[in-house]
């Protein structure tokens, strides 16, 4: 821990500030309702990019890891993990030396088939790998991403790995990322659906494959239905306006991520800009075009980011004044981290570490 300020009054800003208590709580909580449930966790860690934070994952009782990237993968290998799910559609065969080193160090790496074109692309690569891949089948539930469309593609897809002896078809999984557009009322139902369209082409395969949904909105809905083995929130240790004002499936007061910002100019009166913008928050935003929010209650949003300044509208702007220090809850807080070199670690106002955003970049 090197050169640690104090508190956060000694901060200059932006700077991302991590809540320590609040994200172990938010680990524990959701690794207790998997644990009561009989269902595995493997966190997507494209949240948080830190070895830090997956070492809490996997010390709470994370089975694994999952990633997008390899370079993710490469990434957390010093967090200890020793399983990894890539739930990404890889298709090019210059990757198979990394995954085959990548598949040295772990007791099991896990591959994305996502439909029957990248499938014939992937058995190319397992082939290069000289490995056995346990491969996750996509199924599209509803975010029209990734995943196959029908039971035929799905059947196709189960044929490639049958035919190929470096593919063994291990589980069906969705990212049901849609369900952050449901009504919190909406929200039961909604992931009902997909848990049947799950069930529907898995038993068209396979009634022996587990099933691995993904997405903090669903999560524990999902893990007490008993029906699936395992899933793969990301977000949920965090939090941001996504989880805790528009889906509501967690409480603001539990987001574990703010960003303190200054106040540097008040140009006119309704307006105050800071000193983030969008290389601090990303250009995401709610579907209402919010940025970020106050967590002090006041009724003030970032409406608007340019690349170095937010612009603050809202009722209670006019109480800022050039100087003033505020923290904001972002709107999507996976590219807030992404954006960070570090994050500061504070109990409180108290700063108790800074963690590295080892996975930063890593895109590749
Ligand atoms: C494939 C996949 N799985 C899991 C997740 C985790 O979703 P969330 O961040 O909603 O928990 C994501 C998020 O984008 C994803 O793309």
């Amino acid at each position: 821990m090197a050169e640690l300020t104090k508190t956060i009054s000694d901060l200059t800003t932006p700077v991302v500030l991590l809540d320590r208590a609040k994200t172990i709580a938010n680990i524990r909580s959701m690794q207790d309702h998997c644990n009561a449930n009989g269902v595995g966790l493997w966190p997507h860690m494209k949240t948080h990019k830190m070895v830090e934070m997956a070492k809490l994952q996997l010390a709470a009782g994370a089975q694994g890891l999952t990633c997008a990237k390899v370079g993710e993968a490469e990434a957390m290998l010093p967090s200890g993990v020793r399983r990894i799910f890539i739930a990404h559609s890889l298709v090019d065969v210059r990757v198979a030396p990394r995954l085959t080193k990548l598949a040295d160090q772990l007791d099991e790496l896990r591959v994305a088939a996502t439909s029957v074109a990248q499938a014939e692309a992937l058995e190319r690569v397992a082939m290069a790998t000289g490995r056995v891949l346990k491969v996750m089948l996509a199924l599209d539930t509803g975010l029209h991403r990734e995943g196959v469309r029908d039971i035929e593609s799905a059947k196709g897809v189960a044929a490639i790995c049958a035919r190929c002896p470096q593919l063994e078809l291990a589980g069906i999984y969705t990212h049901e990322g849609q369900l952050y557009g449901a009504k919190p009322e909406e929200q039961s139902e909604r992931t009902a659906a997909v848990l049947q369209r799950m069930i529907e082409v898995r038993d068209a395969i396979d009634t022996s494959l587990p099933l691995w949904p993904g997405c903090s909105v669903t999560a524990p809905l999902m893990a007490a239905t008993g029906k699936v083995q395992v899933v793969r929130p990301g977000a949920y240790m965090f939090g941001d306006m996504a989880l805790a004002v528009t889906s509501q499936v967690m409480a603001p007061i539990d987001v574990a991520i703010h960003v303190l910002v200054t106040v540097v100019d008040r140009p006119e009166p309704g307006l105050a800009l800071i000193d983030a913008g969008s290389k601090v928050f990303s250009s995401d935003k709610t579907a209402l075009g919010v940025h970020a929010i106050a967590v002090d209650g006041r009724d003030i949003q970032a409406v608007r980011l340019n690349e170095e300044h937010g612009y603050l509208r809202g009722s209670d702007v006019d109480t800022l004044k050039v100087g003033d220090r505020l923290q904001l809850m972002p709107a999507h807080v996976c590219t807030v981290i992404n954006l960070t070199n570090q994050v500061t670690v504070v109990e409180g106002a108290t700063i108790v570490d800074r963690w590295r955003v080892d996975a930063r970049g890593r895109v590749d």
